[in-house]
């Protein structure tokens, strides 16, 4: 028998104020067609003026743990996935802890960008794996509309805010593909790529905290082989093939990077959860985000075999396998 990570609920937050296309081309040099046509996004969410990653992430945080049956105070950890914490310290997964009313247990953020949601599922499941936690709550949120300079048109109309949330519970397994939970996670990074997308800014460098750059193009082209890279991977680890997969709930960053994959993978394009039209990237939240919309509206059943893939800044990227 092995010690699996079994995900007991998720839940998901999105705020209030929807921004279309049209209207940020009131303002820009940019059109709806453009935005659609380059990237399928249609509209994005955007934060409240005062409204913080924590506050995002929190809301999500406590629709996964009434899914999962389960109160604040009975988790040890929580992993936060962002890249837009509300201070430079202490950890935003503090101050979620605090407002959950969480009073026992760890809790610290994860930096990993878009792919800070595998990131911080591979830090939880471990953690889980080897008997130092029985239930973990891994968060995606983001306030990415804070990091952008509204005046580039190259960036600002990509980008969006959410939170997404995830409950691991230990559970015991066979140790084979058919076992429910994380089957395994897969994670990497290549600093050299740093030049092609970044943040200008950062408490040591020039105490600001900077906008987004990104040269997209090379961005798009390094995603697309990355992404059938540690997919391939991820599938040999488990002795699985591209036809065991019911569900690929992918980073959320451009709808042609999505069905490139997909067709990478030879999977039907109604196997992708698509979120991107609607939430724009929203980073490390857009796993959890498109996770949470597919179980709500019952396409997620009980023993699917779900793949989950990202890649952001660094460049880092990553994928999981979660039998469900
Ligand atoms: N509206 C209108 N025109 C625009 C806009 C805009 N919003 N943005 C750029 N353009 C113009 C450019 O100025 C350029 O004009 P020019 O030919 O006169 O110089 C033209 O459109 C083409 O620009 P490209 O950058 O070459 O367009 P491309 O087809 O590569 O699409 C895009 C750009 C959508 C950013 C694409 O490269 C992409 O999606 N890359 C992936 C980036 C990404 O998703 N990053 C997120 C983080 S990493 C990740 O999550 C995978």
């Amino acid at each position: 028998m092995v010690r699996r990570s079994i995900v007991a609920g998720c839940g998901a937050y999105l705020p209030d104020r929807i921004v279309t296309n049209q209207d940020l081309a009131r303002d820009l040099d940019t059109s709806d067609e453009w935005i659609t046509q380059r990237t399928g996004i249609r509209e994005r969410r955007i934060a409240a003026e005062g409204q913080t990653t924590a506050d995002l992430a929190t809301a999500a945080a406590q629709r996964a743990l009434e899914a999962a049956g389960i109160g604040a105070d009975d988790l040890d950890m929580i992993v936060l996935a962002t890249a837009t914490p509300d201070e430079t310290f202490p950890a935003t997964a503090t101050r979620v802890q605090a407002a959950l009313g969480m009073t026992r247990g760890a809790a610290f953020d994860v930096h990993a960008v878009c792919s800070g949601f595998i990131y911080g599922l591979n830090i939880a499941d471990n953690f889980i794996r080897v008997g130092q936690a029985e239930k973990v709550l891994v968060i995606g949120a983001e306030t990415f509309s804070r990091l952008l300079d509204w005046t580039d048109r190259t960036t600002c109309v990509l980008f969006g805010d959410g939170a997404g949330a995830v409950v691991l519970t230990a559970a015991e397994g066979k140790g084979d593909s058919g076992d429910r939970g994380v089957l395994s996670s897969h994670i990497h990074s290549d600093g050299r790529h740093h030049d092609l997308l970044y943040v200008d800014g950062g408490p040591s460098s020039t105490r600001t905290v900077g906008h987004l750059r990104m040269s997209g193009r090379e961005v798009f082209r390094h995603a697309v082989t990355k992404m059938a890279d540690v997919l391939g991977e991820s599938l040999a680890a488990n002795g699985l093939c591209a036809s065991d997969i019911d569900w690929l709930v992918p980073h959320q960053a451009n709808r042609r990077i999505l069905d490139a994959t997909a067709q990478k993978l030879g999977l039907a394009p109604e196997r992708v959860v698509v979120t991107v039209d609607r939430h724009a990237n929203t980073s490390a939240a857009s796993i959890p985000l498109a996770l949470a919309e597919a179980v709500a509206d019952g396409r997620i059943q009980r023993g699917d075999l779900i793949v989950m893939e990202a890649m952001g800044g660094g460049f880092t990227w990553g994928a999981s396998l979660v039998r469900w």
